[in-house]
């Protein structure tokens, strides 16, 4: 009889350590990222008591803010972004008792947040241990790290960690430079790039699906899977984001980072352990083998597009160049799609194909994986009308499950066959909310656990990927191809696929 073996050193290894005592400090703590994501993620950690028992949280921007005023403006701001509602006053109470502000506009404004961080660590007991965030601008990243060592904000005990949000870097040289400048104060193990992708459940499930289980790696190879298709799709189109858009494009906020990473989950080897190094190995192996689109193959290869005005849900919207903020002539991308090749041996030939789009007609982020179809056709092709290939779709949002699609004889005399699928839906079998990406990704943080972040190694796989694409298209004399909103984009991405005998999948 088979027996399973546990080791008892790894069992419950990533889940038994709380964060120990600590200190985080925001910079970019009145802006819009902390009031809408990090500190809801804070509050549900200290609503579900994983927060370390002693900790504070310090707010940092230019603009001067008292203690009081800060808890006041995200009192308000966690009241309506929390994923928990109503907000439970009592936990808020004691929760803005560990929140403070200090401004930072100067030399000055850094000599005093390393003032109060010293006087909160002997009345708090934090030892000294410190998360940094840079939820500023990107462009301030390098001054304030900088800040932080001339400063010697870092503590003379404990541990420093810094969490570094996207984009990190807007091409591969500049990446680098921004980790140089980061190593100056930071040693890579403890910088930790975010990607919020990889905080998402479905998207930690991808592992435990493909390597938890034993059913699926035996098919998961090029043998079995005729192709892939990633798709993050949005139905909102720039909203206030115009001046970083203008400068950044599809391929810059989603193909870079989120996209590439879904891609590396799905096709990286079993790695030896759970851990940040393993994992991240295996997954930058897969960023190595991904085959650099050459400048003649990008048009069969890479399709960037455009949206102009049109309906979504109904709701007549505005194009892309009729935004405000954006140029009337511009020409960046709002929907790219490409075909991808990892080079290794389990993958040869199997393409990888990548969406993802703006003001499309449905949010959503899948994953499908679709089989060959059946070796010897046993039934008619009559009766085979209505069937697609298999394909096993990992849904990331919004409703995060996982569904098999199969053919199954329809109840009718004689044989006909219709495709159905087999669903499985994460909120209704464990009837509990997801966390939030970024309650486990502070957490992880905190606990120094990297695996679900970037390694810049992987940043810099992901840039050597997608500048040359980047820049044939800047180089190029023709604009995107437009696409009306409301559209799964231009007809020119359809063909893409289509020359390949294959199609998007209706998602
Ligand atoms: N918002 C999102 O949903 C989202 C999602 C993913 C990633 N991000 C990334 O998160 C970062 C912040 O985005 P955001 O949307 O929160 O921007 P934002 O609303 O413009 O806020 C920027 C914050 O940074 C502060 N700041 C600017 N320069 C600073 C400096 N030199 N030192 C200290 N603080 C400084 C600002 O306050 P003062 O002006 O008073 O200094 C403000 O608190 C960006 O890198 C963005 O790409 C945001």
């Amino acid at each position: 009889m088979a027996t399973t073996i546990v080791n008892p050193l790894r069992e419950g290894l990533r889940l038994a350590r709380t964060p120990e005592p600590s200190t985080i400090v925001i910079f970019g703590g009145s802006g819009d990222l902390t009031q809408r994501k990090l500190m809801p993620a804070l509050y549900n950690l200290a609503l579900q008591r994983l927060l370390p028992g002693s900790f504070s949280i310090v707010g940092s921007a230019r603009q001067p803010l008292t203690d009081d005023q800060y808890r006041a403006e995200l009192h308000d701001a966690v009241g309506e972004h929390s994923r928990t509602k109503p907000l439970n006053e009592e936990v808020w109470k004691t929760f803005a008792e560990h929140l403070f502000f200090v401004p930072t506009p100067d030399d000055h404004g850094y000599d005093a947040l390393r003032e109060r961080l010293d006087h909160l660590d002997v009345e708090l007991g934090t030892n000294a241990n410190r998360l940094f965030y840079l939820a500023t601008p990107p462009g301030s990243y390098a001054a304030i790290v900088k800040a932080i060592g001339v400063h010697g904000l870092r503590g003379r005990t404990g541990w420093a960690r810094i969490v570094v949000e996207k984009p990190f870097g807007r091409d591969r040289q500049s990446a680098r430079e921004l980790t140089e400048t980061i190593h100056q104060v930071f040693r890579e193990d403890e910088v930790f790039r975010i990607d919020h992708y990889l905080g998402k459940e479905t998207v930690q499930n991808i592992l435990v699906m493909r390597f938890a289980n034993g059913i699926f790696e035996p098919i998961w190879n090029r043998q079995y899977v005729d192709h892939v298709q990633i798709t993050a799709a949005e139905t909102i189109g720039v909203e206030e984001r115009a001046g970083y858009y203008e400068q950044a494009g599809a391929m810059r906020d989603i193909v870079q980072n989120h996209l590439l990473q879904l891609l590396a989950l799905v096709a990286m080897e079993p790695p030896a352990a759970f851990d940040d190094k393993a994992v991240r190995d295996e997954k930058v192996k897969v960023l190595r083998a991904l085959r650099a689109i050459r400048a003649e193959d990008l048009p069969d290869h890479a399709v960037r597009g455009q949206y102009t005005h049109g309906f979504i849900e109904g709701v007549a919207v505005p194009g892309y160049r009729e935004e405000p903020g954006i140029a009337k002539d511009s020409r960046t991308e709002t929907y790219v799609a490409l075909k991808g090749f990892v080079d290794n041996w389990r993958w040869e030939g199997t393409p990888f194909y990548m969406r993802t789009g703006k003001r499309l007609p449905k949010r959503t982020t899948e994953i499908a994986i679709q089989f060959r179809v059946a070796p010897h056709q046993l039934f008619s092709r009559e009766a085979s009308a209505g069937l697609d290939p298999n394909a096993l779709v990992l849904r990331i949002q919004p409703d995060e499950g996982v569904s098999l699609k199969f053919g199954a004889k329809v109840p009718v005399q004689g044989i006909r066959i219709r495709s159905v699928n087999m669903d499985f839906d994460y909120g209704a079998s464990f009837m509990v909310d997801a966390p939030d990406a970024y309650e486990t990704l502070i957490l992880d943080a905190l606990r120094g656990d990297a695996t679900l972040f970037t390694r810049r190694d992987e940043v810099d796989q992901q840039w050597a990927f997608v500048d040359p694409i980047i820049a044939a298209w800047a180089a190029s004399p023709e604009p995107p191809y437009f696409y009306e909103a409301g559209s799964w984009g231009p007809p020119e991405a359809d063909a893409l696929i289509e020359q390949d005998g294959r199609e998007w999948r209706k998602a």
